[in-house]
């Protein structure tokens, strides 16, 4: 097993990315906080890990808030011991704001929960991890991180790109910042994927096709794909790896 002995906290992990990677990093032998603002699935998540032999705990928090967030690590750290690994997979798109936002509440929505909701667990995180004699953070950016959101898509990511570009700064930066503590920090760059997020857009036959060509393998990708590469990250295989942006886009950004 690829994680034996670790203590994992995903974030946004009762859906799609920190879902998938919940599952993947408890069978790799992981003890896993699932949290996520949504407390049935975080609940449901821990359920079925639990269910398959793994260790888990469900915590209910809101990563843009430190007094949750501080609370999750310290239930984390109390139930298991230290933290080891954080997956930042919580995370929104311009077209899940709340229908009666303007443009501008719209950006800062998306900027608290992407931006200041990547940091916040990075920082309370590595200070976990420090005391744990060093980790691997895995944080969440997108294509759109890397390279500027496609006219076809409308607005409903332009202040996604915006807080993608950022949370690789946050990465490079931390990286840099904790390299001699033994804590690596790495980001990876999706391209589109079947889950909960891009479902609004899927719905549309035309919209899915197009996305679906955007791609060099003519396909969107699945969370699982997406999880495996943070297992990479996670573990100690990439023990040389840390300030990166990993593409898992089938050939996206190779255009
Ligand atoms: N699916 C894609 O096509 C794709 C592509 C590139 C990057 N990403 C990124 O991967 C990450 C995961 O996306 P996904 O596709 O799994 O989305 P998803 O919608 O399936 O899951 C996101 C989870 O984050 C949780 N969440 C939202 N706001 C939160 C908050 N304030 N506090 C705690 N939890 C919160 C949601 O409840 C949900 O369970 C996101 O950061 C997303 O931007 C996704």
């Amino acid at each position: 097993m690829r994680l034996e002995n670790k203590v994992a906290l995903i974030t946004g992990g009762g859906s799609g990315i920190g879902e998938a990677s919940s599952e993947l990093f408890a069978r790799e032998g992981a003890a896993v906080g699932v949290c996520d603002l949504n407390a049935d699935t975080a609940e449901s998540v821990a359920t079925r890990i639990k269910d398959a032999g793994g260790r888990a705990i469900a915590l209910q928090a809101d990563v843009t808030s430190r007094a949750d967030v501080e609370r999750v690590v310290d239930a984390i750290v109390g139930e298991f011991g230290g933290l080891n690994i954080l997956v930042n997979s919580a995370g929104v798109s311009d077209r899940g704001a709340p229908a009666d936002y303007d443009t501008d509440q719209t950006w800062q929505w998306v900027m608290d929960i992407n931006v200041s909701g990547t940091l916040l667990p990075c920082r309370i995180g590595v200070e976990a991890m420090r005391k744990s004699g060093g980790g691997s953070i895995i944080n969440l950016s997108s294509i759109y991180g890397l390279v500027g959101r496609t006219e076809w898509l409308g607005d409903g990511f332009s202040a996604y790109a915006h807080s993608k570009g950022a949370v690789l700064q946050i990465t490079r930066d931390l990286a840099i910042k904790t390299a001699r503590e033994g804590i690596r920090v790495n980001a990876l760059c999706p391209g589109f994927a079947h889950t909960a997020l891009t479902a609004g857009l899927r719905d549309n036959p035309e919209l899915l096709a197009r996305m679906e060509e955007a791609h060099p393998m003519g396909r969107l990708g699945e969370a699982i794909e997406i999880a495996n590469c943070a297992l990479f990250l996670a573990s100690d295989e990439a023990s040389f790896v840390t300030g990166t942006a990993l593409s898992v886009d089938g050939g996206y950004t190779a255009q």
